[in-house]
């Protein structure tokens, strides 16, 4: 190969005029770097520019400002069967007249393949996604998962250097999404190529990527792995849509180095050793996050460092964890709490209105751009 990045998307701008007569950018100056072997995925809410993304590193879409390129050559308009990608489409289209067997064989027939050729590449790719023996069937005679991995059969038979997929998992349920998540996950592994994956399921994200591009907007707001997205989010925003957080008004107090001091006008204090990833200046207003689960109710009954008195709204069992409401001087807050010991007595559980001590650790908590 001959570049580092199987794709590049280079400051891509990508503009529509909509039928009522606005222009809108779909997609904003986007650029990222997929690398060679990567599970990559954009994450984003509908309408943030996913698919016009996706469509134009296929070729089905060409740019209105800015370069794609794939293993570093630059696309230009370069048409879609002259890339080494292959798409998954949002709906899978399948041939619902054709069998199983002909959908996946259909691209190497258009290209004149020879009949023995295609024979053993369709078994292969059929083998991959784990369809053997269910050539002669037609798709309405599959289930979901099944027409699913037909989808991907016939895109991997053209043995593409870079597989993009559109929500090729949004019409599963629930648990069936699950396991194909960690079957495309596990063959992406295998095959060593390079899935660029779209998704607006952030759990889905953050189980199957190596990396995520978290978009909103046409734009890119962070993309980072998945471990840095929700430890380390770079703004409200992301800190708001992966996961979810609890946030304070704040200021910056001072800052030293890696760590600042905040002010927290609503509970009239300061947190301090907060840590720092980004470029704040003393004196900004920000946002102050901490995940629910990383706040703790503990015994202590004193105001201290880091501790809170809090007062218990509801508290909600949910099997293997309890989720507590409260209130801390007039901001709700939630809490998470994993039910490690089995236990029935209904006083072990947190009650309306049960004052408690809140910890908030320095580490857990982050100082946050507000937009
Ligand atoms: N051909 C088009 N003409 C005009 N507007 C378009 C066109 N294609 C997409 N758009 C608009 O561009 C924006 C981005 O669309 P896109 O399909 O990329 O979103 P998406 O992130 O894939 O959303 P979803 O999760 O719903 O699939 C939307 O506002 C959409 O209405
Ligand atoms: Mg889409």
């Amino acid at each position: 190969m001959t570049s580092e990045f199987a794709v590049e998307m280079r400051d891509v701008v990508k503009r529509f005029v909509t039928p009522e007569g606005h222009e809108i950018a779909a997609v904003d100056h986007v650029t990222m770097q997929i690398k060679n072997g990567e599970f990559f995925s954009m994450l984003g809410s509908s309408g943030c520019g996913k698919t016009t993304s996706l469509r134009m590193i296929a070729g089905f879409e060409w740019p209105s400002e800015g370069e794609v390129f794939i293993e570093g050559r630059p696309m230009g308009h370069t048409p879609p069967f002259q890339r080494k990608v292959n798409t998954v489409f949002q709906s899978y289209a399948l041939f619902q007249h054709m069998t199983v067997y002909q959908n996946v064989a259909f691209g190497l027939e258009m290209e004149g393949a020879d009949k023995s050729e295609i024979d053993k590449r369709v078994k292969r790719a059929l083998e991959m996604v784990q369809l053997t023996g269910m050539e002669r069937r037609r798709p309405r005679q599959l289930s979901g998962g099944q027409q699913q991995r037909v989808a991907v059969a016939r895109a991997l038979v053209k043995t593409p250097d870079v597989l993009l997929l559109d929500e090729p998992l949004g019409a599963l349920d629930l648990k069936l999404r699950k396991e194909m998540q960690l079957e495309l996950k596990a063959l992406q592994q295998q095959l060593g190529i390079t899935f660029i994956y779209v998704t607006h399921d952030q759990e889905e994200a953050l189980t199957m990527s190596d990396r995520i591009a978290v978009m909103s907007k046409g734009r890119v707001q962070q993309l980072a792995t998945p471990v840095e997205i929700y430890e380390r989010p770079v703004n409200k925003f992301v800190a708001d849509f992966i996961g979810e957080s609890n946030f304070f008004e704040g200021r910056i107090k001072s800052i030293s180095k890696d760590e600042a001091v905040a002010h927290i006008p609503a509970l009239n204090t300061e947190l301090k050793g907060l840590p720092m990833s980004r470029d704040f200046v003393k004196g900004e207003d920000v946002a102050i996050s901490v995940r629910p689960e990383k706040i703790r109710i503990v015994e202590n009954k004193t105001k201290g460092d880091g501790l809170f008195m809090a007062k218990v709204l509801t508290s909600v069992y949910i099997g293997s964890d309890t989720h507590v409401y409260l209130d801390l001087e007039g901001i709700r807050l939630k809490i998470m709490e994993q039910n490690r010991i089995s236990r029935l007595d209904p006083s072990s559980f947190y009650s309306k209105d049960q004052v408690v001590t809140l910890m908030f650790m320095p580490e857990n908590t982050l100082i946050l751009k507000k937009d």
